[in-house]
Protein backbone atom coordinates (compact mmCIF):
# COMPACT_ATOMS: atom_id res chain seq x y z
CA UNK A 1 0.00 0.00 0.00
CA UNK A 2 1.41 3.55 -0.91
CA UNK A 3 0.14 6.44 1.61
CA UNK A 4 0.03 9.51 0.60
CA UNK A 5 -0.83 12.51 3.82
CA UNK A 6 -0.78 16.14 2.72
CA UNK A 7 -3.37 17.51 5.29
CA UNK A 8 -0.94 20.51 6.56
CA UNK A 9 2.71 21.28 6.31
CA UNK A 10 4.46 17.41 6.41
CA UNK A 11 4.40 16.47 2.71
CA UNK A 12 4.28 12.50 2.98
CA UNK A 13 4.51 9.20 1.13
CA UNK A 14 5.35 5.99 2.80
CA UNK A 15 5.20 1.98 1.30
CA UNK A 16 3.77 -0.25 3.82
CA UNK A 17 3.03 -4.26 3.76
CA UNK A 18 0.13 -6.25 4.61
CA UNK A 19 -0.99 -2.81 6.53
CA UNK A 20 1.56 -3.63 9.55
CA UNK A 21 5.52 -3.47 8.17
CA UNK A 22 7.29 -0.22 7.06
CA UNK A 23 9.09 -0.85 3.76
CA UNK A 24 9.36 3.21 3.52
CA UNK A 25 8.36 6.93 5.03
CA UNK A 26 9.22 9.85 3.63
CA UNK A 27 8.53 13.29 5.08
CA UNK A 28 9.36 16.37 3.90
CA UNK A 29 8.76 18.99 6.46
CA UNK A 30 7.53 22.57 5.11
CA UNK A 31 8.42 24.37 9.13
CA UNK A 32 11.26 26.42 6.77
CA UNK A 33 9.11 27.81 4.67
CA UNK A 34 6.16 28.21 6.94
CA UNK A 35 8.72 29.32 10.16
CA UNK A 36 8.83 33.19 9.14
CA UNK A 37 5.21 33.28 9.46
CA UNK A 38 4.28 31.92 12.86
CA UNK A 39 2.43 29.47 11.60
CA UNK A 40 1.63 27.29 8.32
CA UNK A 41 0.24 29.38 5.89
CA UNK A 42 -2.76 27.32 3.74
CA UNK A 43 -1.39 28.34 0.14
CA UNK A 44 1.98 28.03 0.80
CA UNK A 45 1.36 24.97 2.36
CA UNK A 46 -0.54 23.70 -0.87
CA UNK A 47 1.87 25.18 -3.55
CA UNK A 48 4.83 23.61 -1.72
CA UNK A 49 2.95 19.93 -1.15
CA UNK A 50 2.35 20.63 -5.49
CA UNK A 51 5.92 20.93 -5.70
CA UNK A 52 7.48 17.90 -3.37
CA UNK A 53 4.94 15.47 -3.53
CA UNK A 54 6.27 13.28 -6.51
CA UNK A 55 9.88 13.51 -5.75
CA UNK A 56 8.40 12.24 -2.30
CA UNK A 57 6.40 9.13 -3.86
CA UNK A 58 9.26 8.64 -6.13
CA UNK A 59 11.80 7.98 -3.48
CA UNK A 60 9.23 6.29 -0.58
CA UNK A 61 8.69 3.94 -3.73
CA UNK A 62 12.52 3.51 -4.42
CA UNK A 63 13.11 3.18 -1.20
CA UNK A 64 10.57 0.57 -0.24
CA UNK A 65 12.08 -1.44 -3.41
CA UNK A 66 15.58 -1.12 -2.03
CA UNK A 67 13.81 -2.41 1.18
CA UNK A 68 12.75 -5.83 -0.32
CA UNK A 69 9.21 -4.48 -1.79
CA UNK A 70 8.76 -7.49 -4.97
CA UNK A 71 6.60 -5.71 -6.79
CA UNK A 72 6.80 -2.75 -9.04
CA UNK A 73 3.89 -0.94 -8.64
CA UNK A 74 1.90 -0.82 -4.63
CA UNK A 75 -1.35 -2.88 -4.77
CA UNK A 76 -3.17 0.06 -3.76
CA UNK A 77 -2.92 3.64 -2.81
CA UNK A 78 -4.35 5.45 0.05
CA UNK A 79 -4.30 9.66 0.84
CA UNK A 80 -5.63 11.46 3.72
CA UNK A 81 -9.09 13.11 3.04
CA UNK A 82 -9.60 14.97 5.81
CA UNK A 83 -9.66 17.03 8.38
CA UNK A 84 -6.88 19.14 7.28
CA UNK A 85 -6.54 22.00 4.74
CA UNK A 86 -8.63 21.78 1.99
CA UNK A 87 -6.29 22.94 -0.92
CA UNK A 88 -3.34 20.38 1.00
CA UNK A 89 -5.72 18.01 0.87
CA UNK A 90 -6.46 18.13 -2.58
CA UNK A 91 -2.84 17.71 -3.63
CA UNK A 92 -2.60 14.40 -1.80
CA UNK A 93 -5.78 13.38 -2.90
CA UNK A 94 -5.31 13.79 -6.59
CA UNK A 95 -2.05 12.42 -7.06
CA UNK A 96 -3.55 9.12 -5.28
CA UNK A 97 -6.62 8.90 -7.38
CA UNK A 98 -4.09 9.60 -10.77
CA UNK A 99 -1.66 7.24 -9.20
CA UNK A 100 -4.46 4.47 -8.52
CA UNK A 101 -6.17 4.94 -12.25
CA UNK A 102 -3.31 4.54 -14.10
CA UNK A 103 -2.04 1.55 -11.93
CA UNK A 104 -5.58 0.23 -12.30
CA UNK A 105 -5.02 -0.24 -8.51
CA UNK A 106 -7.82 0.77 -5.51
CA UNK A 107 -7.61 3.87 -4.16
CA UNK A 108 -9.08 4.72 0.02
CA UNK A 109 -9.31 7.92 1.07
CA UNK A 110 -8.57 8.02 4.77
CA UNK A 111 -9.14 10.17 7.98
CA UNK A 112 -6.27 11.97 9.09
CA UNK A 113 -7.27 11.11 12.82
CA UNK A 114 -8.05 7.59 12.18
CA UNK A 115 -4.42 7.43 10.97
CA UNK A 116 -2.85 8.16 14.17
CA UNK A 117 -4.90 5.78 15.58
CA UNK A 118 -3.20 3.13 13.59
CA UNK A 119 0.14 4.71 14.36
CA UNK A 120 0.40 2.91 17.23
CA UNK A 121 -0.54 -0.13 15.84
CA UNK A 122 2.54 0.05 13.37
CA UNK A 123 4.75 -0.67 16.57
CA UNK A 124 2.74 -2.36 19.05
CA UNK A 125 0.91 -5.03 16.15
CA UNK A 126 -0.67 -7.23 18.75
CA UNK A 127 -2.65 -4.60 21.23
CA UNK A 128 -5.04 -6.09 23.48
CA UNK A 129 -8.08 -4.55 23.11
CA UNK A 130 -9.67 -2.04 24.54
CA UNK A 131 -7.23 0.52 24.70
CA UNK A 132 -7.61 4.09 25.97
CA UNK A 133 -5.94 6.72 23.50
CA UNK A 134 -5.09 9.89 23.77
CA UNK A 135 -5.03 11.77 20.48
CA UNK A 136 -3.13 14.97 21.04
CA UNK A 137 -2.86 16.66 17.74
CA UNK A 138 -2.12 20.52 16.91
CA UNK A 139 -5.90 20.24 16.03
CA UNK A 140 -7.36 17.89 18.42
CA UNK A 141 -7.46 16.68 21.41
CA UNK A 142 -9.67 13.64 22.29
CA UNK A 143 -9.92 10.68 24.79
CA UNK A 144 -10.62 7.58 22.93
CA UNK A 145 -11.71 4.22 24.02
CA UNK A 146 -10.38 1.91 20.78
CA UNK A 147 -12.57 -1.53 20.75
CA UNK A 148 -9.93 -2.34 17.73
CA UNK A 149 -9.62 -1.02 14.32
CA UNK A 150 -12.52 1.16 13.16
CA UNK A 151 -14.25 1.03 16.83
CA UNK A 152 -14.32 4.06 18.54
CA UNK A 153 -15.69 5.54 21.14
CA UNK A 154 -15.44 9.34 22.01
CA UNK A 155 -15.12 9.74 25.84
CA UNK A 156 -14.02 13.62 26.09
CA UNK A 157 -12.49 16.09 24.33
CA UNK A 158 -11.16 20.07 24.60
CA UNK A 159 -13.24 22.39 24.98
CA UNK A 160 -11.23 24.80 23.74
CA UNK A 161 -7.62 24.65 22.16
CA UNK A 162 -6.15 21.63 21.24
CA UNK A 163 -2.86 20.60 23.18
CA UNK A 164 -0.46 21.32 20.16
CA UNK A 165 -2.05 24.32 20.11
CA UNK A 166 -1.89 25.90 23.40
CA UNK A 167 2.20 24.16 22.60
CA UNK A 168 2.27 26.20 19.63
CA UNK A 169 0.59 29.51 21.08
CA UNK A 170 2.83 29.68 24.31
CA UNK A 171 6.36 29.07 22.14
CA UNK A 172 4.87 32.08 19.88
CA UNK A 173 3.89 34.00 22.86
CA UNK A 174 7.58 33.39 24.52
CA UNK A 175 9.27 33.68 21.11
CA UNK A 176 10.43 30.41 21.23
CA UNK A 177 10.14 29.52 17.45
CA UNK A 178 7.44 27.44 15.36
CA UNK A 179 6.36 24.41 15.31
CA UNK A 180 5.95 24.58 19.30
CA UNK A 181 5.96 21.50 20.64
CA UNK A 182 9.49 20.83 20.38
CA UNK A 183 10.96 24.20 20.82
CA UNK A 184 9.10 23.85 24.28
CA UNK A 185 10.57 20.57 25.20
CA UNK A 186 13.94 21.74 24.15
CA UNK A 187 13.64 25.16 26.44
CA UNK A 188 12.15 22.93 29.11
CA UNK A 189 15.37 21.08 29.43
CA UNK A 190 17.09 23.41 31.40
CA UNK A 191 14.15 24.84 33.53
CA UNK A 192 12.58 24.25 36.52
CA UNK A 193 9.09 22.75 36.21
CA UNK A 194 7.86 23.81 40.00
CA UNK A 195 9.25 27.46 38.93
CA UNK A 196 5.07 28.45 38.13
CA UNK A 197 2.17 26.66 39.94
CA UNK A 198 0.10 26.84 36.36
CA UNK A 199 -3.41 25.90 36.45
CA UNK A 200 -4.73 22.38 35.49
CA UNK A 201 -8.26 22.41 34.05
CA UNK A 202 -10.63 20.26 34.94
CA UNK A 203 -8.02 17.93 36.53
CA UNK A 204 -9.90 16.13 39.00
CA UNK A 205 -13.30 16.16 36.93
CA UNK A 206 -14.10 14.04 33.96
CA UNK A 207 -12.54 13.74 30.68
CA UNK A 208 -12.92 16.44 29.14
CA UNK A 209 -9.88 19.24 28.36
CA UNK A 210 -9.40 22.98 28.99
CA UNK A 211 -6.15 24.62 27.88
CA UNK A 212 -7.02 28.13 27.38
CA UNK A 213 -7.11 29.54 30.62
CA UNK A 214 -3.53 28.11 30.89
CA UNK A 215 -2.10 29.99 27.85
CA UNK A 216 -3.96 33.23 29.41
CA UNK A 217 -2.22 32.45 32.90
CA UNK A 218 1.11 31.72 31.34
CA UNK A 219 0.69 35.47 29.39
CA UNK A 220 -0.29 36.58 33.05
CA UNK A 221 2.90 35.04 34.75
CA UNK A 222 5.23 36.36 32.30
CA UNK A 223 3.56 39.69 32.62
CA UNK A 224 4.27 39.88 36.20
CA UNK A 225 7.32 38.35 36.34
CA UNK A 226 9.58 40.52 33.55
CA UNK A 227 12.93 38.33 34.88
CA UNK A 228 11.24 34.87 34.25
CA UNK A 229 13.11 32.57 32.34
CA UNK A 230 11.76 31.27 29.36
CA UNK A 231 13.48 27.60 30.60
CA UNK A 232 11.69 28.03 33.70
CA UNK A 233 8.20 29.11 32.22
CA UNK A 234 8.15 26.36 29.32
CA UNK A 235 9.52 23.68 32.00
CA UNK A 236 6.28 24.73 34.15
CA UNK A 237 3.97 24.74 31.07
CA UNK A 238 4.96 21.07 30.33
CA UNK A 239 4.32 19.69 33.00
CA UNK A 240 0.99 21.06 33.97
CA UNK A 241 -0.07 20.07 30.42
CA UNK A 242 1.59 16.27 30.82
CA UNK A 243 -0.05 16.44 33.95
CA UNK A 244 -3.77 17.04 32.94
CA UNK A 245 -3.04 14.90 29.99
CA UNK A 246 -2.09 11.86 31.78
CA UNK A 247 -5.06 11.79 34.87
CA UNK A 248 -7.24 12.09 31.85
CA UNK A 249 -5.63 8.87 29.92
CA UNK A 250 -5.28 6.63 33.27
CA UNK A 251 -9.31 7.84 34.29
CA UNK A 252 -10.49 6.80 30.70
CA UNK A 253 -8.31 3.33 31.41
CA UNK A 254 -9.93 2.81 34.60
CA UNK A 255 -13.58 4.26 33.81
CA UNK A 256 -13.66 1.74 30.70
CA UNK A 257 -11.65 -1.16 32.08
CA UNK A 258 -8.98 -0.53 29.10
CA UNK A 259 -5.98 -3.23 29.01
CA UNK A 260 -3.45 -1.00 27.96
CA UNK A 261 -3.00 3.41 27.24
CA UNK A 262 -2.40 4.18 23.58
CA UNK A 263 -0.72 7.55 22.60
CA UNK A 264 -1.15 9.24 19.57
CA UNK A 265 -0.72 12.58 17.67
CA UNK A 266 2.34 15.42 17.81
CA UNK A 267 2.10 16.08 21.46
CA UNK A 268 2.73 12.26 21.40
CA UNK A 269 6.17 13.14 20.72
CA UNK A 270 7.32 15.06 23.89
CA UNK A 271 9.49 13.08 25.84
CA UNK A 272 8.24 14.09 29.24
CA UNK A 273 4.88 13.64 28.27
CA UNK A 274 5.55 9.87 27.34
CA UNK A 275 8.02 9.08 30.22
CA UNK A 276 5.26 10.24 32.83
CA UNK A 277 2.90 7.94 30.61
CA UNK A 278 4.86 4.93 30.97
CA UNK A 279 5.11 5.52 35.02
CA UNK A 280 1.66 5.95 35.40
CA UNK A 281 0.88 2.45 33.44
CA UNK A 282 3.80 0.86 35.17
CA UNK A 283 2.38 2.09 38.41
CA UNK A 284 -1.38 0.82 37.22
CA UNK A 285 0.17 -2.52 36.05
CA UNK A 286 -1.53 -1.86 32.24
CA UNK A 287 1.00 -1.16 28.51
CA UNK A 288 1.42 2.10 27.30
CA UNK A 289 1.45 2.06 23.36
CA UNK A 290 3.74 4.62 22.34
CA UNK A 291 4.35 5.17 18.62
CA UNK A 292 8.00 5.41 17.86
CA UNK A 293 8.08 9.65 18.04
CA UNK A 294 8.28 9.41 14.10
CA UNK A 295 5.30 7.77 14.07
CA UNK A 296 3.58 10.35 16.38
CA UNK A 297 3.79 13.68 14.38
CA UNK A 298 2.32 13.94 10.46
CA UNK A 299 3.47 10.87 8.46
CA UNK A 300 2.34 8.52 5.59
CA UNK A 301 3.04 5.12 6.52
CA UNK A 302 0.01 6.04 9.18
CA UNK A 303 -2.19 6.35 6.48
CA UNK A 304 -1.18 3.49 4.70
CA UNK A 305 -1.76 1.11 7.78
CA UNK A 306 -4.67 2.46 8.24
CA UNK A 307 -5.67 2.55 4.71
CA UNK A 308 -4.70 -1.03 4.19
CA UNK A 309 -7.21 -1.85 7.05
CA UNK A 310 -9.89 -0.07 5.31
CA UNK A 311 -9.80 -1.58 1.90
CA UNK A 312 -10.18 -5.02 3.51
CA UNK A 313 -13.09 -4.04 6.09
CA UNK A 314 -14.98 -1.19 4.03
CA UNK A 315 -14.13 -1.38 0.61
CA UNK A 316 -12.76 1.16 -1.55
CA UNK A 317 -13.15 5.10 -2.07
CA UNK A 318 -14.84 6.37 -5.36
CA UNK A 319 -12.61 8.07 -7.24
CA UNK A 320 -15.18 10.56 -7.12
CA UNK A 321 -14.47 11.26 -3.88
CA UNK A 322 -13.11 14.56 -2.93
CA UNK A 323 -11.53 16.44 0.01
CA UNK A 324 -13.31 16.51 3.46
CA UNK A 325 -11.62 19.56 5.56
CA UNK A 326 -14.12 18.54 8.36
CA UNK A 327 -14.42 15.44 8.49
CA UNK A 328 -14.39 13.84 12.49
CA UNK A 329 -13.48 10.28 13.94
CA UNK A 330 -16.29 7.75 13.04
CA UNK A 331 -17.50 6.79 16.10
CA UNK A 332 -19.62 3.91 17.48
CA UNK A 333 -23.04 3.73 18.28
O1 LIG B 1 -0.18 15.37 14.58
P1 LIG B 1 0.58 16.55 14.13
O2 LIG B 1 1.92 16.34 13.48
O3 LIG B 1 -0.28 17.42 13.15
C1 LIG B 1 -1.66 17.57 13.31
O4 LIG B 1 -2.41 16.69 12.86
O5 LIG B 1 -2.02 18.59 13.97
O6 LIG B 1 0.74 17.48 15.41
C2 LIG B 1 1.40 18.70 15.36
C3 LIG B 1 1.41 19.29 16.76
C4 LIG B 1 1.97 20.71 16.80
O7 LIG B 1 1.09 21.52 17.57
C5 LIG B 1 3.31 20.54 17.49
O8 LIG B 1 3.71 21.68 18.24
C6 LIG B 1 3.06 19.35 18.39
O9 LIG B 1 2.24 18.50 17.62
N1 LIG B 1 4.30 18.66 18.74
C7 LIG B 1 4.76 18.56 20.01
C8 LIG B 1 6.03 17.91 19.91
N2 LIG B 1 6.27 17.61 18.59
C9 LIG B 1 5.19 18.08 17.90
N3 LIG B 1 4.24 18.97 21.18
C10 LIG B 1 4.97 18.75 22.30
N4 LIG B 1 6.19 18.16 22.29
C11 LIG B 1 6.76 17.72 21.13
N5 LIG B 1 7.96 17.13 21.14
ZN1 LIG C 1 -1.84 14.96 12.42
Amino acid sequence: MLGIETSCDETAAAVVADGARVLSSVVSSQVDLHAAYGGVVPELASRAHLQLLTPVVDRALSEAGAAGGSRSVPEAVAATVGPGLVGALLVGISEAKALALAWDVPFAGVNHLEGHLFAALLDHPGIDWPVAVLLVSGGHTMVVSMEGPGRYRLLGQTLDDAAGEAFDKVARFLGLGYPGGPAIERAARSGDPSAFAFPRALLDEGLDLSFSGLKTAVVNTVRRHPDATNEDVAASFQQAVVDVLVAKAMRAATGTGARGVCLAGGVAANGPLRQALREACAAAGIPAYLPSRAMCTDNAAMIAAAGWWQLAHVGPTPLDAGADPDRGLPLLG
